[in-house]
């Protein structure tokens, strides 16, 4: 479904990705674990088009996303629900859901998909003409996931749902990618929650320094030495 080959990308003085393969399966669910720094958001800004790649090739169901704008890569299928979550403060969550489907022109489709998002996201719905602005840290994050999934995209990139989040707010955001996974939408999750990821999806990459060091699906992963002794702390 999502082949990256050979990509480089960065920014203007800095260089941060050199030489990624990664691929994604339709349906699969698969994560990018790695050190802060590592290149995990360029990676994702670079699929969704806001940061260009320098090289390589990077296709989504066979069509090249290379050059794209943003919101041509969100037509094309691909959400995106970034590390912060920029979301209308002054604005209800229902609203903030509407600006997510600013792409979509059906309005039964809009509809639908809210109510979608509400069943992933039952505390949204509980407080859904409440100002983002008043949320904690926990529903903001839901809410930048659930806006992402507002024009009903076949895959979604999720950056580091986790990030400063208590425990429990976690796992309701990892369960809810969970239940997205079972539905069927394909995943793609950047995370630093090592241990907890690598018990939820099917595959993942390490990346260091900008490059993919290990990959391999969650249990190979979790038994890895190098992966135990970098992040497990075993
Ligand atoms: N807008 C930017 N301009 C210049 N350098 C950046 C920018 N964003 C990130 N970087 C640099 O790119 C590298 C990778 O960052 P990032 O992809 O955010 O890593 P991660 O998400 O794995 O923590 C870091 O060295 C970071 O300082
Ligand atoms: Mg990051």
């Amino acid at each position: 479904m999502l082949k990256l080959h050979a990509v480089e990308s960065g920014y203007d003085l800095v260089q941060v990705l050199w030489d990624v393969e990664l691929e994604v399966g339709e349906g699969e669910f698969v994560a990018i674990l790695g050190p802060n720094g590592a290149g995990k958001t360029t990676t994702l800004r670079t699929i969704a088009g806001y940061v260009r790649a320098l090289r390589g090739t990077i296709e989504f169901n066979g069509k090249s996303l290379v050059g794209k704008a943003p919101h041509e890569i969100s037509r094309l299928g691909i959400g995106y629900s970034s590390e912060g979550s920029n979301l209308f403060a002054g604005m209800t969550i229902y609203e903030n859901l509407l600006v997510g489907a600013y792409t979509v022109r059906d309005k039964k489709q809009i509809a639908s998909q809210a109510e979608l998002v509400f069943e992933l996201f039952p505390r949204l719905h509980e407080r859904r003409n409440q100002l983002a602005g008043t949320l904690s840290g926990g529903e903001r994050k839901m809410l930048a996931i659930a806006r992402g999934l507002m024009p009903s995209p076949s895959m979604m990139l999720v950056d580091e749902p986790s990030l400063g989040l208590a425990p429990i707010p976690t796992l309701a955001a990892f369960e809810a990618l969970k239940q997205l996974s079972h539905r069927g939408t394909t995943i793609l999750l950047v995370e630093q929650n090592v241990n907890t990821t690598l018990h939820l999806v099917d595959r993942a990459y390490v990346l260091e320094q900008g490059r993919v060091v290990l990959e391999g699906t969650g249990d190979e992963l979790l038994h890895n030495k190098e992966v135990q002794e970098a992040y497990l702390g075993i």
